[in-house]
């Protein structure tokens, strides 16, 4: 039986990456024939988001008239967006331009030597900046951009939505213990994962007879591969529920009824609802109210664990006061609408009234 541990696999992961990278990985880009950290940087802005074979030209062009990070600096935003037509994601090129206005600025027009450091500047982030490092000085960091994260998931069997937090942060803390410890094997590692996820480990038919970590792969094993990385997970549709509360007032007062202790806002004072298929009017008057004049205020949502409540409160003037208690209602004076044992998104609507006394038709 071979070794297919967990921690076989963790140990094995780089030696065989970086071989492979050796013998099948890409050699003669042209972002690789240099340890110019403006070269290299340029190239992996240009890469987010771009196949290698569209920015070759784009890059190309940017080096003829900019061969130079200071070059870069002093050129006229215009012209870059200018060369950058074409490449698209167009915040790339206001942020590559902001880049070298700030290593022109910050540091001299050299980028700095630690990944930190470089994650600072505009448009790069954790990843490039561990890969700029790499490529340029040779600085030990993980990277994880998207075909990263596809190698990973699958060679380990990472479960859940590689790009929800949870599933990032392990993610991470997986490549970081998967880096090779050996001297200048960095650049190997890192060029080799990217190659992987963009030959082999492709995201619909993955060439696993010829991959590196056939048998340690997870995915591999369990046949698994079009199952990871998994899915955004979809939101189930929340059910909703469409109230209609009345907001019963004398001009000082308001009438609320205590909710049965169980359930929604249970033993909280509450707006008496319409039931549905009822009217507003046949409610008022079934409580003995007469109907002086009637409003409806902006709708009020809330979201429930289990639901999501759209409440039309319609603001009432009514007459002939029951008395306290009768039917189960209760009045209110605007004045304890702070202190009332009331749900949150009633006593925020009731405090948005003005103070009384109310008119007769609404509230102003
Ligand atoms: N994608 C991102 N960075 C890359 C690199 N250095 N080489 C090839 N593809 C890449």
């Amino acid at each position: 039986m071979p070794d297919t541990s967990p921690d076989t696999a963790v140990a094995q992961f780089a030696p065989r990456l970086v071989a492979w990278q050796k013998s099948h990985g890409r050699h003669d880009l042209p972002w690789q024939q240099t340890r110019d950290a403006f070269r290299i940087w340029l190239s992996e802005i240009m890469l987010q988001q771009t196949q290698v074979a569209t920015v070759i030209p784009y890059y190309a062009r940017f080096l003829d008239e900019f061969p130079t990070l200071s070059d870069l600096a002093a050129a006229p935003l215009e012209r870059v967006l200018e060369l950058w037509a074409g490449l698209g994601y167009y915040a790339r090129a206001r942020n590559l331009h902001a880049c070298a206005v700030a290593v022109q600025r910050q540091y001299g027009g050299e980028f700095p030597r630690q990944a930190a450091r470089i994650a600072e500047l505009p448009g790069i982030g954790r990843s490039t900046a561990a890969a700029i490092a790499a490529f340029a000085y040779g600085e030990r960091g993980a990277i994880l951009d998207g075909n990263v994260k596809r190698v990973l998931t699958r060679c380990f069997g990472v479960a859940g939505f590689p790009g929800s937090p949870k599933v990032e942060k392990a993610l991470w803390q997986l490549a970081e213990s998967l880096l090779p410890h050996g001297p200048g094997e960095i650049e190997s590692y890192t060029q080799g994962i990217m190659d992987l996820g963009a030959s082999l480990c492709s995201r619909s038919k993955p060439a696993c007879a010829i991959c590196p970590m056939h048998d340690l792969c997870v995915a591999r094993r369990e046949g698994r591969q079009a199952e990871l990385p998994e899915g955004k997970p979809v939101k189930k549709a929340v059910p909703e529920r469409h109230v209609t509360a009345l907001i019963l007032h004398d001009g000082a007062r308001i009438l609320v009824e205590r909710r049965p202790p169980t359930g929604i806002w249970g033993g909280l004072l509450a707006l008496p609802e319409v039931p549905e298929g009822d009217s507003p009017a046949a409610l008022v008057s079934r409580l003995g109210l007469a109907l002086e004049s009637v409003e409806a205020l902006p709708e009020v949502r809330h979201a429930f664990t289990h639901f999501r409540l759209f409440l039309t409160p319609l603001l009432c003037r009514v007459s002939s006061r029951p008395e306290v208690g009768e039917g189960g209602l209760e009045w209110l004076p605007a004045e304890d609408f702070a202190r009332a044992a009331l749900p949150a998104p009633l006593r925020k609507l009731l405090l948005k009234m003005p103070s009384p006394p109310w008119g007769k038709t609404g509230v102003s």
